[in-house]
């Protein structure tokens, strides 16, 4: 439904629609953001200046600014708080690369291949500090507390993966409580932050919680889908279940198909053992031939109706058209 050769505007028309009511604040983003990539120190510096240069989508302060803007005016509060969540959001990427022995993100040498895994860690660590630094600017107790329900979240996703490998226990269920911890509640967070250093009221709050929440679901169920084939998103692919990761195509056709090639694949899973190149070939192959990635993306279309319905009525339509813009992005991005 959202394959790319049903879009009649393209990903560059999709940004534009994202970016215009709020053009100069993504730019005076991005300075003061970069402005935050060194230190005295000579190898950390080198390491942050690495980081800086090649920033990702910047999808989570972009979607800061949509909301305040929504909910009241971006303000330096605003820019504090993008730059908190996208800084742990950085942070979590460094050590998520050394859990995952990842040797590539953004398209170049992840930092733990480019220097070390010590460096990455302590890098990554700096960055949760910078991001805690950021919140504290905003002044506004709220953020800081949210930032640190994050904090915590971010590391429940990661340790409930490693949980669900060890006890074999795969479900859709347990997928989604990992997504929601490991990806969404950065969006949620987001959304709740933007609204408070805009000085909206609980309701809105709640209403852009709602929206944040449902986009990052749909944001890691399509990061999920680009592993089952190969794609120029700048990540290695194949490697979520290489890294015993079981992600929503093959867990549709885990519980759906008869398809004998799955017998051995579905005990060793139980077992919770690696599965070797030939059986993550054909779970890959399944998952494409019998409907795996088609599930998927009707969860992602049922998610995506979920978050319209929860925006507040009554928005201006450009923030409005930004924000419906926002998701179809997530969405139909190639990267
Ligand atoms: C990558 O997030 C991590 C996931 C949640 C899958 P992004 O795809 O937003 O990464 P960047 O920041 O644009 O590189
Ligand atoms: C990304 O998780 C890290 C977090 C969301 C905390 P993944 O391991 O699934 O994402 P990529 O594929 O490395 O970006
Ligand atoms: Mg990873
Ligand atoms: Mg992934």
């Amino acid at each position: 439904m959202y394959g790319t050769k049903h879009l009649f505007i393209t990903f560059m028309d999709m940004l534009a629609v994202i970016k215009k009511p709020i053009e100069q604040e993504v730019v005076a983003f991005g300075n003061y953001f970069k402005s935050q990539f060194t230190s005295d120190v000579k190898l950390l510096d080198s390491a942050l200046r690495y980081v800086g240069e090649s920033t990702g989508k910047l999808m989570r302060p972009m979607l800061v600014m949509l909301v305040a803007k929504c909910a009241g005016e971006v303000n330096e509060k605003s820019y504090a708080a993008a730059a908190a969540m996208e800084m742990l959001h950085t942070a979590s990427l460094l050590h998520d690369d050394v859990i995952d022995e990842s040797d590539q993100r953004r398209g170049r040498p992840s930092v733990n291949v480019r220097f070390n895994n010590n460096v990455a860690v302590l890098s990554g660590d700096f960055l949760f500090s910078q991001a805690l630094n950021n919140a504290a600017v905003t002044d506004d107790c709220r953020v800081v507390k949210e930032l640190s329900v994050l904090g915590k979240a971010l590391s429940r996703g990661e340790i409930m993966q490693i949980e669900l490998q060890q006890s074999g226990s795969y479900s859709e269920e347990n997928y989604l409580k990992v997504i929601e911890c490991k990806t969404a509640s950065l969006f949620v967070c987001s959304a709740l932050c933007a609204v408070y250093t805009a000085g909206g009221s609980e309701a809105i709050a709640e209403k852009f919680r709602k929206f944040g929440e449902y986009v990052g679901i749909c944001f890691q169920i399509k990061d999920d889908i680009f592993d089952y084939s190969s794609n120029d998103i700048g990540k290695p692919t194949g490697s979520d279940m290489r890294e015993g990761k079981i992600t929503l195509p093959a867990l549709h056709v885990l519980r759906e198909s008869c398809n004998p090639l799955l017998v051995p694949i579905r005990e060793k899973l139980g077992r919770s053992e690696y599965l070797d190149e030939k059986e993550i070939e054909s779970l890959i192959r399944i998952s494409v031939e019998e409907g795996g990635i088609d599930y998927a993306n009707s969860r992602i279309a049922h998610y995506r109706d979920l978050a319209l319905e929860a925006l507040p009525d009554g928005l201006p339509q450009e923030l409005h058209d930004a924000l419906v813009a926002y998701i179809d992005y997530v969405i139909c991005r190639n990267k």
